[in-house]
């Protein structure tokens, strides 16, 4: 596959207990699910995608800067990354790829310390309170946006 046709899925902190964690909050759905559903939506567009899950920002981090050869987007639930990371507000902002940020719960509806995302300056659009259908959003969106 070329770089053009590659979308880098990222999640970050926590989202590999997806299934289990807090179910009423973030659903029964698995990370594996997540990956099939946003693979599904990128192969129907002519995509593949590379997806990651790290607990670790510098993982993170090194995977965005990766993406700036190999990818054409970047979809990305950064987890609680999202409200403290200037870091990979940063790493987005300097590989100035195409970026999606999603987020299974509606953030805005819960804490105060989640309605501020170091994320959303940085991306071309945000995905909240959808669930896992969020992913698949995304991945249509980045499609429609690039002209597939
Ligand atoms: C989340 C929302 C964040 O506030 C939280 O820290 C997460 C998951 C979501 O998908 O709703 O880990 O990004």
């Amino acid at each position: 596959m070329t770089a053009a046709t590659t979308i880098l899925l990222l999640n970050g902190p926590n989202l590999n207990l997806l299934g289990t964690r807090e179910p009423d909050v973030y659903g029964y759905e698995t990370l594996d699910d997540v990956e099939q559903l946003a693979r599904a939506a990128a192969e129907a567009h002519g995509w593949s995608l590379e997806s990651l899950q790290s607990n670790h920002e510098g993982v993170l981090i090194d995977a965005i800067h990766a993406a700036a050869g190999t990818a054409a987007a970047v979809v990305i639930n950064a987890g609680a990354f999202t409200h403290t990371s200037v870091a990979i507000r940063d790493a987005l902002a300097a590989v100035a790829l195409p970026v999606v940020e999603v987020h299974l719960s509606n953030v805005h509806r819960r804490e105060e310390f989640r309605h501020h995302s170091y994320i959303s300056g940085v991306a071309d659009a945000v995905i909240v309170g959808a669930g896992v259908d969020g992913y698949r959003l995304a991945v249509d969106h980045v499609a429609s946006k690039l002209g597939r």
